[in-house]
């Protein structure tokens, strides 16, 4: 029943690049400083396990569906909500999809390149030698003094900023399509060698039993909802990324193939991540810490001790660059191309505006780190914290609950069928089962988990 096949706005070249820029959105911050670290403290090899079920019950299939619903309507994702409402006569209300992702996509962004402006700085630092045999001490209020300077903070967050906006400026093939062909097979090769260099750093038996060793006692019921939600935030899930890149994903290609794939990917480096950073912290007696102080003053401090340490550091710094950029570009895609379609307006203007917008909002979390650390907006959350909270914790669950629920009841069973390749039969009723149950469930148990504190 697809009508159209073919995006205004260009479409990837092949299957192989829409894995490419799915798994470049996947791949981020939250493979490399934060599923190392909960695998090792939620029992290694058990919450693995854990992490990988919630991929297959709740992250592959309510990916499938951004998916199918991008391809099916091959608009942006607030109009191939409304497109897809119109013809199937369902409910205007399910138009609030497309719109939280949009803002979403605005509000995580202006983060995401605050701490990705972070990495860039530390590139540098690594270069020049500054943390060559320097102490704990020495790492931790350099990255203070950092977070005390809101001028070089904006400078590297503006730097970052201009990058994303000059690749999606361009569009999705000249743009998007040119910088993930250079972007992901350099991020993959510098994971690689930084692979090489932990695993003969001394602290690779160390490394491995943090990460792998079976340990059932420390998996709580806490840690199926860290699994859950890490496999939701890391596959992008939520606020129509996945939709926006599936619109321009050849109609031949296999929804199914090409989803588990990208998920595999996604876990592969989250893995390799955490089997190159660990063997070098245990090799320099230091402690596994969470988020910006491992990524910020334990890495840096294990490099520091390091022989080539500088050269392995500005390569470890320079792969999560590449990693959160990929990200960053899939979240201006809902927006950018909505507002294409919506103004006629030329990308490029409309891309530089959304820059612009979420620049600003960006000034906010820098200036929480310095001049707003003590002013809340509720209870103890800074701006920053605040807008972290609200984005991952509410709208991206939510979005990926509607997003499950829109595809199990709102569309009819002929356009799934069609889109996934799936009729009648035991894979049709399983598919059902799976996004109209299983996830929407498993969703809505960590949303009101984490809503009330729990998780
Ligand atoms: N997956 C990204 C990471 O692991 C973060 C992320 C979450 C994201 N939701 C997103 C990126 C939506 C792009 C679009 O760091």
């Amino acid at each position: 029943m697809a009508q159209n096949t073919e995006s205004r706005h260009g479409m990837w070249s092949n299957r192989w690049m829409f894995v490419l820029a799915a798994a470049g959105s996947a791949v981020g911050l939250g493979n490399i400083w934060k599923f190392p670290y909960i695998t090792g403290e939620n029992g290694g090899g058990a919450f693995v396990l854990l992490y990988l079920g919630c991929v297959a019950l709740v992250g592959i299939p309510i990916m499938m569906a951004e998916v199918l619903i991008g391809r099916e309507g091959r608009y942006s994702p607030i109009n191939t909500v409304r497109v897809l409402i119109q013809q199937h006569k369902s409910s205007p209300a399910w138009v609030i999809i497309g719109w939280m992702g949009m803002l979403a996509g605005f509000l995580i962004l202006s983060y995401y390149a605050v701490i990705a402006g972070w990495a860039l700085h530390y590139i540098v630092q690594m270069a020049n030698g500054s943390f060559d045999g320097v102490t704990a001490e020495f790492a931790n209020d350099a990255f203070n003094g950092f977070l005390a300077d809101p001028w070089k903070m904006v400078m590297w967050h503006t730097i970052f900023m201009t990058a994303t906006i000059f690749i999606v400026a361009r569009g999705v093939t000249k743009g998007l399509e040119t910088a993930i062909r250079w972007f992901m097979p350099a991020l993959l090769i510098l994971l690689v060698v930084l692979l090489g260099y932990g695993v003969n750093s001394g602290g690779f038996e160390q490394g491995f039993a943090f990460m792998f060793s079976f340990n059932w006692e420390s998996v709580t019921a806490e840690s199926v909802l860290i699994a859950m939600g890490q496999a939701f935030f890391t596959l992008s899930l939520g606020m129509g990324a996945i939709m926006a890149y599936g619109a321009y994903m050849p109609s031949n290609a296999s929804i199914t193939s090409t989803v588990v794939i990208i998920a595999l990917l996604d876990t592969f480096v989250a893995l390799a991540a955490g089997l190159a950073i660990f063997p070098i912290v245990f090799a320099n007696g230091l402690e596994p810490s969470q988020g910006p102080g491992l990524m910020f003053v334990t890495i840096p401090l294990a490099f520091g001790q390091m022989p080539l340490g500088a050269l392995f550091g500005v390569i470890f710094f320079a792969l999560v660059s590449f990693a959160a950029i990929t990200s960053a570009i899939s979240l201006t895609e809902p927006a950018l191309a909505y507002l294409v379609e919506e103004y006629n307006a030329k990308r490029s203007r409309v891309a530089i505006s959304v820059g612009i917008f979420c620049w600003v909002l960006g000034i906010g979390t820098v200036l929480s780190f310095n001049h707003w650390a003590e002013k809340y907006i509720v209870s103890d959350l800074t701006f920053f914290t605040f807008i972290d909270y609200v984005s991952q914790n509410i709208m991206l669950p939510l979005g990926g609950l509607l997003i499950a629920l829109f595809a199990a009841y709102a569309l009819p069973k002929t356009v799934v069928g069609s889109q996934l390749g799936l009729r009648e039969g035991p894979l049709a009723v399983l598919w059902k089962v799976v996004i109209g149950v299983i996830a929407p469930l498993g969703v809505l148990t960590v949303f009101i988990a984490t809503i009330l504190g729990l998780g």
